[in-house]
This record gives structure tokens, sequence and C-alpha cells, in this order.
């Protein structure tokens, strides 16, 4: 069943551009949920909050739990559901682990990762009532080496159609990771639903970004990142500031003291 909210970012295609960023845990959720059109419960949480070498080793319970609670904490947004690594291998088990995931977090939709392969399911999930956003170009759970897609006319033309065969198979959206700008803008121009990219220029009709790499709490600093803050130096600071203070007997002061 397609919601009032995602048919609002279907309409939004061409028009409006469409933003969204992960968000892992209670307090990012909050803060994004009010500017943020989409809240991506991203699987890169491995390795940006557990610090695993690829997604592959990300759970379905962790990313259940994540999910729950970003859910909770948003009230506007649509929250996106990232179905981990072999969670949807095929159309039968991702439909059972889809139903749980919706039953458990209450998100809107999954997520996953995938062109013609996955066609089958995204279509027997999206029948059955799963909204589904799609991913193509560069799938992090399937590469070892992160490299950009799109330099050859073979490139360009299976991501293409992966993503137009997301489409088809009933994809509300699709996320365009790491692909060459030219690549990019052909998608977007020919498939009716909206593309989100990631490292895929500005011709998609939205973008997303791992947060965590955005506000610089990540190192991980590739080129389509613009990071907006330095919150690494930010809590750096203020854990020098306090360690100061406790080792000169500065804090507690009197106003953090309970008297009787
Ligand atoms: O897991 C994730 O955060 C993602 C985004 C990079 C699109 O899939």
């Amino acid at each position: 069943m397609t919601s009032f909210k995602i048919k609002k970012i279907i309409r939004q295609k061409g028009k409006i551009p469409i933003t969204c960023l992960t968000a892992y845990s209670k307090s990012t959720a909050e803060i994004i949920d009010k500017y943020c059109d989409i809240i991506l419960v991203g699987d890169s949480l491995g390795m940006s909050l557990y610090g695993m070498k690829s997604t592959r080793e990300v759970t379905f319970d962790t990313m259940l739990m994540h999910g729950k609670t970003v859910k909770k904490f948003s009230k506007k947004s649509i929250v996106v559901f990232d179905m981990p690594y072999k969670t949807y291998f095929n159309k039968f088990i991702a439909y059972k682990n889809a139903k749980k995931i919706l039953k458990l977090t209450k998100c809107d939709a999954v997520k996953l990762e995938g062109g013609k392969k996955i066609s089958k399911t995204v279509e027997y999930l999206t029948k059955k009532g799963i909204p589904v956003m799609g991913h193509v170009g560069l799938l992090p759970q399937f590469v070892k080496k992160f490299k950009y897609k799109g330099k050859n006319n073979f490139q360009r033309k299976k991501i293409l159609n992966d993503a137009m065969i997301l489409y088809r198979s009933g994809a509300f959206a699709v996320v365009v990771e790491c692909v060459v700008e030219s690549l990019a803008k052909e998608i977007t121009k020919n498939i009716p639903i909206p593309t989100i990219g990631i490292g895929a220029s500005k011709y998609c009709d939205g973008q997303v970004l791992v947060i965590d790499d955005m506000i610089g709490l990540n190192s991980f600093s590739p080129k389509f990142v613009r990071k907006y803050s330095n919150v690494k130096d930010v809590i750096k600071k203020a854990v020098q500031k306090y360690c100061a203070d406790v080792k000169k007997r500065k804090f507690p002061s009197t106003r953090n003291v309970y008297k009787f």
C-alpha cells in the first residue's frame, strides 16, 4: 500500500529536491526528522557505529533495534529500513523478513541493493504491499572495493537497466550510489520515480549522505561528501575541558551538587 507520505515523495520528482540522511539513534532521529523528507536506517551503521570492515557483518537483530528506535523518534519523515546482507536472497525470505521489519519497527519502507537480480523479489514485496526503495550503482553489500561506476558503456547500460527494472517492479524511489554524473542524469531523466543520489551528482531528484560523514564524526572523507561540521573536534574539546576540570576539582561545582 502506497502511503500518503510516499506518494508525496514521488510527486517531488523533478520539482522539489528530496532530502535524506541516515540515522541510527534516538538523538539523531529527533534532530533530522524536522528537516529531512526521508530518514534511512542504513546498514552503514556497521562501519560508522560498530567499526566493522563492511556492511556484510551487520545482523538482522542489530538493524531491528536501530530501526525501532529511529522510527519511534521520527514523526514526520519516511523512515526506510535497509535490509541487511543475506536477508533478501529470495522473494519468500525477503517477504518474511520485510513483514517482520515493518511489524516490529513500524518503519515505512525497506531498501534492497541490486537491480535485475532482485527484480522478482521487489515485485513480490510491492505486490504484497511493502514499499520498496531500490539501490543501484555501487552496492556496498556486494563489493570489496568502493570504486565509482559508469566508466564504460557496459556498466552504464547495466545500471540504467537495473534502475528501470526496479521502477517496473514497483519501487517508489531508487538510491543511485557513486556513478558518473552523466549516468545519474540519464537515469533520472528516464525513470518516473525519484532518484536519490550519493556520489551521483546534482542531477538526481534528491540526495542522501551518511550523517556521521557529513557532520565530521567519521574520518572517512570521499570526494562526494561535504563536511558541514566537525563534530569530532567539538567532542574532543568538550572532553579535554571536562577532564581538566575534574583534575583541577572545578567540576562538580556548587551548582552541580545536591544539598540537604
Ligand atoms: O547504508 C547506507 O547508509 C546506505 C546509504 C549509503 C545510501 O545505503
